[in-house]
């Protein structure tokens, strides 16, 4: 999803450097094309291509750009297709004021017929180029920079955070409207970002925007104005200490297959912080004090909230509804009330359907709970109280470490909910090790035999009903085949006739249902179709299974969160069969910050 990355200094200097060093820690939202505009000798100079940032920059000399202002964007196409001209930043019509933004503009176009009707050089079809001439419109009939954008926010419908600057007043603005804006204190220079994890590298002092704020920056001062009303508004600085571990591969092939191997010490890290948290205690008794609770999430992080709703049931039984975030509020918004509770879960703490569901509640309860990886998100600094998921940075769009983490964290949540010990959470870490270490190989099989289907089925019961979702989408990401998940007694109500010689239909069991599964099973493999199974070895599975990927045992509750493992690998192998790299799959992105 779309970056943008501003800096200001008090003296000219090469900034590009610093841009493309901010667009890179930008680069794992996704994106297909990137720019970087900047004011040197008093010309905005503009550079933008389709391609990866250490492409583009290379070929396009960003890291040569001078000067004392300048944006860089990575853009994810929703308005327009990918092309040069539609790559970000874009400049107005006269080409002495430059800007980027991230988010989308839904009224581009009544919007762009307007500006052509008004005699707007208008290059491009996509939304960002409109941000700029919004302003342009109103800062050439003589307001001023704040006024202009006041102006301009009233136009621009949609959710959306913009930078802008001009040829002539030494500051950058910025707005934030729906989507991420974090403004980076430096000495003599200032930055602003979607994120701020991409500014730690090079500021410890941050301050967040809310919606419906303007930033004016100099390189010594940061002013904020509320769009509302036009008034300066003061704004707290917060300091961080530590730095994000900017992500290598570490001699493995995909940042994947290291985010897969560093779940073990993701668990670790996440159990131990539990384990000393004086806020899980505060997160659970606004659980415990509501009628109502809902886990809302997209993608990955609700198939996540799919266990987490069985282990809150069955192991503290607590009635927990999982649901997907825009479901949130079309089917349940109704019954939302000052006894509901609403916990948000999502990796990136970014996702705009996530976001909204959040707004959504806050007007009914304030019992907003946030799960989140990124420190100092969006989700993070909006909900009443947030536990992380202590994976570490994940680059892979596919979301491995933060989703098994957050079945970590519901486990371990139902568990101190229900009073019971957590002690052997411990032991979690150790197993997943050794599923990793005595599947693989098993995994490189089965992907080799599943590889050869475009279309396939993963089926699971109960517990496993969340993982079989999961694995599907795995598979659909990384290897752009189709593959449903389902609850496997679903299958026989319709799916089954897709079952013919060989048809792949994927298993996974825990150990309490295997009865059950053997018998969805057998309704497969008697028709010809090839059952693989991942669960716990037992003499049933054994005879009835065409393949079993075997989990080391571990009980009930355990293994569901091993089953992920083979289910990863599985994917990881089918993807890099095909020669996809399944860090960056075409068309999707790791941070969706649009409706
Ligand atoms: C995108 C990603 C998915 C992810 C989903 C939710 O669609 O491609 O991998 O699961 O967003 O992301 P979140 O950051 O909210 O967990």
């Amino acid at each position: 999803m779309c970056g943008i990355f501003g800096i200001i200094t008090l003296k000219p200097r090469a900034i590009g450097k610093d841009l493309v060093a901010g667009g890179r820690r930008l680069s794992y939202r996704g994106y297909d094309s990137v720019g970087c505009a900047v004011l040197s000798d008093g010309k905005i100079d503009l550079r933008k291509d389709v391609g990866k940032v250490d492409e583009v920059s290379k070929r396009l000399k960003f890291s040569e750009m001078y000067g004392d202002r300048g944006v860089m964007q990575l853009r994810w196409a929703t308005f327009g297709a990918p092309s040069r001209t539609n790559a970000q930043p874009h400049l107005d019509c006269n080409g002495d004021m430059a800007g980027a933004h991230n988010g989308n503009i839904v009224n581009t176009p009544q919007l762009r017929e307007q500006f052509i009707k008004e005699g707007h050089k208008v290059r491009s079809t996509n939304d960002g180029e409109l941000c700029i001439h919004a302003v342009e419109k109103y800062y050439d009939k003589g307001f001023d920079m704040i006024e202009s954008i006041r102006k301009a926010y009233e136009d621009l419908r949609g959710d959306y955070a913009f930078i802008i600057f001009n040829d002539g007043e030494k500051r950058l603005y910025a707005v934030k409207k729906g989507s991420g804006l974090v403004v980076g204190v430096g000495r003599d220079e200032m930055y602003c970002s979607s994120d701020l994890p991409s500014l730690l590298p090079l500021t410890k002092k941050i301050i967040f925007l809310n919606d419906g704020e303007i930033v004016s920056l100099s390189p010594k001062e940061a002013k904020f104005f509320s769009i509302s009303d036009g008034k300066e508004i003061k704004k707290k600085t917060v300091s961080y200490r530590k730095s994000p571990e900017y992500a290598r591969k570490g001699g493995y092939e995909h940042f994947m297959l290291k985010e897969i191997h560093e779940q073990p010490t993701a668990i670790e890290d996440l159990v131990e912080l539990l384990d000393e948290s004086k806020y899980v205690d505060k997160f659970l008794s606004f659980i415990d004090d509501s009628d109502k609770v809902f886990l809302a999430a997209c993608g990955s992080s609700y198939h996540a909230c799919l266990l987490g709703s069985y282990y809150f049931g069955n192991i503290a039984k607590k009635f927990v509804v999982p649901v997907v975030a825009p479901q949130f509020i079309s089917q349940y918004g109704h019954a939302v009330d000052d006894k509901t509770c609403v916990v948000l879960v999502s990796q990136s703490g970014e996702t705009k359907d996530v976001l909204n569901a959040m707004n959504y509640a806050k007007e009914k309860t304030d019992k907003i709970l946030g799960v989140m990886n990124v420190i100092g998100s969006t989700l993070m600094n909006s909900s009443k109280a947030y536990l992380p998921l202590a994976a570490g940075y994940e680059v892979s769009v596919p979301a491995t470490k933060t989703f098994l983490n957050q079945c970590v964290m519901f486990l371990y949540l139902a568990k101190r909910m229900a009073g019971e010990s957590c002690r052997d959470m411990g032991e979690l870490s150790k197993l997943v090790k050794s599923t990793l270490n005595s599947t693989t190989r098993d995994c490189k099989k089965a992907a080799a035999y599943l590889g050869r289907w475009d279309e396939l089925y993963s089926l699971g019961y109960g517990s496993t009903y969340g993982i079989a979702k999961e694995t599907a989408l795995k598979i659909k990401e990384i290897t752009y085949s189709h593959c449903e998940g389902m609850y496997s007694s679903e299958f026989k109500h319709g799916p089954l006739s897709a079952v013919r010689r060989g048809y792949p239909v994927m298993f996974i069991s825990s150990p309490k249902d295997t009865d059950v599964m053997v018998s969805h099973i057998n309704e497969v493999t008697c028709r010809g179709g090839k059952a693989i199974v991942i669960a716990e070895r037992n003499e049933s599975m054994v005879k009835n299974a065409d393949e079993l990927i075997q989990l080391p045992h571990s009980g009930d509750y355990f293994s569901p969160i091993l089953a992920t493992i083979p289910a990863q690998l599985i994917a990881y192998y089918m993807s890099t069969r095909r020669g996809i790299d399944p860090d960056f799959p075409r068309n999707l992105s790791k941070t969706i910050t649009v409706d």
